[in-house]
């Protein structure tokens, strides 16, 4: 499983990206609106540090106007992502984008059936949102192991971008249900990183270090 990092703040992009772990970026417009920056120039910036997808969101409902909209992103680098939601005017989007060779991320899928359907009008990615499934008392890792069950034995190759992970256990149940990506925020790399033993255990041995005769 790929890990992606899912903000539009290139501190944290730079931080993480420094690690040597991640694939690829994530943003919506909530990420975006955020940062209090330009919507172009922070992606573009993304393009910089991340060679990888880079998502990039569209704000049309209107099919024609979503393609419109993906054409001038796409111009930015030849590593974005339309991020497409998950309605019939963003299916319509994503058949068009894909006969056009751009590639899409449907989000916003809150069902297998959705996911197949993002699939079968040639998405990239689907992106189904684990965490604000769990939100609403829904067990989101059952949906990442379905809507992965269905595209293997289909041999559909949709990629799952297992999304809206709040938690490090979230990004645990999704590799384990057979999410191709994580899209994963700052905060939760850190959680995922962090263990008081691994902390108490170097100071015991720096402790010890210190009676070695030198
Ligand atoms: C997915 O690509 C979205 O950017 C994101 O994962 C949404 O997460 P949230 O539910 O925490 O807003």
């Amino acid at each position: 499983m790929k890990l992606f990092i899912d903000t539009a703040n290139v501190e944290e992009i730079k931080e993480i990206n420094s690690w040597g772990v991640i694939e690829g970026v994530t943003t919506n417009p909530s990420l975006i609106a955020k940062e209090g920056r330009d919507f172009v120039e922070v992606v573009k910036e993304i393009t910089s540090i991340v060679d990888g997808p880079i998502s990039a969101e569209v704000i049309s409902l209107n099919s024609d106007e979503m393609v419109k909209e993906a054409l001038e992103l796409s111009k930015i680098h030849s590593n974005i992502v339309i991020k497409i939601p998950m309605t019939s005017e963003g299916l319509k989007a994503v058949k068009e984008l894909s006969k056009k060779g751009i590639k899409t991320n449907v989000t916003l899928v809150f069902s297998a059936n959705q996911a197949l359907l993002a699939a079968k009008a040639g998405a990239t990615y689907v992106s189904p949102f684990v965490g604000r499934l769990d939100d609403i008392g829904h067990e989101g890792s059952h949906l990442i192991s379905e809507i992965a069950q269905i595209f293997d034995i289909h041999g559909i190759d949709t990629q799952i971008i297992s999304a809206s992970i709040r938690n490090p256990q979230h990004v645990i149940s999704s590799a384990i249900a057979g999410a191709h990506i994580a899209t994963i925020p700052y905060n939760v790399f850190k959680q995922m990183l962090n263990h008081p033993l691994t902390d108490s255990g170097i100071e015991r041995f720096l402790k010890d270090w210190e009676s070695v005769p030198k």
